[in-house]
């Protein structure tokens, strides 16, 4: 591999490649592969939280073969601290219409599960017809809620995490590997 791409640093903390792209693409081909299978024949409604998924819901959408429909919200509750607020900020779309709906959010990461608990629990008043959750990351150790993701990417130690829409205080989005904060 590249050396350059080894380490990435962010107001001086340093970051080590942990996820190269390649294995993202293979990993994410798969998914693509199970939920075109799981919901053929339905429509399903995919569901971006912006802005961290950004890379991993357009990566995996346009490998799913189904009449499909796209809407987006965003949610915040990092702020630019490496430790979830514990407050969720939703910028919830009132307009979407999830009743009767097969949902499928697209989250980045989940961590302590504040966010996608919230966001489960709102949807859930819509009486969707479904409602599952593909993740490119998750947390299992940190996970307070017991939020099951049906379709995972990678399973990951609680390290801060940056790089494929993830960031450290708005900086690391844009590359496409996923690295993990390097002990101290
Ligand atoms: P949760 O609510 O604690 O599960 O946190 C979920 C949200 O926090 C994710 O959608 C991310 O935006 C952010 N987050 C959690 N862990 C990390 C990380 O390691 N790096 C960057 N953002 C993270």
């Amino acid at each position: 591999m590249d050396e350059n791409k080894s380490f990435y640093e962010i107001n001086n903390k340093k970051f080590k490649i942990f996820i190269p792209a390649e294995k993202i693409t293979q990993r994410i081909k798969e998914l693509g592969f199970q939920i075109s299978k799981d919901y053929s024949g339905k429509k399903p409604l995919f569901l971006i939280i912006l802005k961290g998924s950004i890379f991993f819901a357009s990566d995996l959408l346009r490998l799913i073969e189904l009449d499909c429909r796209i809407e987006t919200i965003s949610v915040k509750s990092y702020g630019n601290e490496m430790k979830s607020s514990g407050n969720v900020e939703v910028g919830m779309a009132s307009n979407i219409d999830f009743t009767g709906q097969d949902i499928i959010i697209i989250e980045d990461i989940v961590d302590t599960g504040t966010t996608l608990n919230y966001l489960i629990n709102k949807i859930s008043e819509y009486r969707p017809a479904s409602l599952e959750v593909a993740a490119l990351l998750v947390k299992p150790e940190q996970n307070k809620y017991d939020i099951k993701v049906k379709y995972m990417g990678f399973e990951v130690p609680p390290a801060f995490i940056i790089g494929y829409g993830l960031d450290y205080a708005e900086k690391g989005r844009q590359l496409p590997d996923i690295y993990a904060l390097a002990d101290e």
